[in-house]
């Protein structure tokens, strides 16, 4: 009774309960379905340079690749790169034209007495890199190959170290 009393002593548009409902609701919906209509019509998806294939699904997937990837490789003794191939395909970036300081190809006064260290500590030193030399231990690269590659460099430097024997695995096959 007092409730009624009470809406019809403030004479507007909302008359009743039902209404008053309604224009809160609508109040509150308004805005946001104006907002989405907003956002659709600005519409940032699709937005890139001309010419631009950054958006492309290739270049989002290449973007969003891990750091790194894994690349399967039969492990066969035909499959394995001799010391000169390795060399020829990594190596010679910097040691042909002996880049970044690094031991030229060949050059015995360069190798000497890096070949004095041994074996063992030049293949450390090559797989998990050696001051502006970075890793050269990668996932497509086996230890074995790796180890050819220093051999090669190093006999062809002065050195005669015996190149390293394929596992046993791969010796098999
Ligand atoms: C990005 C350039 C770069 C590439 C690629 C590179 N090296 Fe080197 N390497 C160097 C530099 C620079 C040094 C000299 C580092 C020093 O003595 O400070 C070096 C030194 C070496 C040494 C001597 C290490 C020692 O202890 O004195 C070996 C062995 C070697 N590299 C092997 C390799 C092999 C094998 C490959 C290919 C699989 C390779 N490097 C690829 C830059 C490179």
């Amino acid at each position: 009774m007092s409730d009624a009393q009470h809406t019809e002593a403030h004479e507007g548009p909302i008359k009743s309960v039902k209404q008053l409902v309604t224009a809160v609701i609508a109040a509150f919906m308004l805005p946001v379905i104006a907002i989405i209509l907003l956002a659709n019509y600005v519409d940032f998806g699709g937005r890139k340079g001309a010419g631009s294939d950054s958006l492309s699904a290739e270049q989002v997937a290449l973007r969003l690749q891990p750091v790194g990837n894994v690349s399967f490789k039969e492990a066969g003794s035909g499959a394995l790169r001799t010391g000169e191939q390795l060399y020829t395909e990594k190596c010679a970036a910097c040691h042909a034209a002996g880049a970044l300081g690094a031991p030229k190809f060949g050059d015995a006064g360069a190798w000497g007495p890096r070949i004095g260290k041994g074996y063992d500590t030049l293949l450390t030193h090559a797989a998990k890199g050696f001051n502006a030399m970075p890793a050269q231990a990668a996932a497509d690269t086996q230890d074995v190959e790796l180890g050819r590659a220093v051999v090669y460099m190093a006999n062809k430097a002065g050195g005669s170290f015996a190149e390293p024997k394929a596992p046993e695995a791969a010796a098999s096959k």
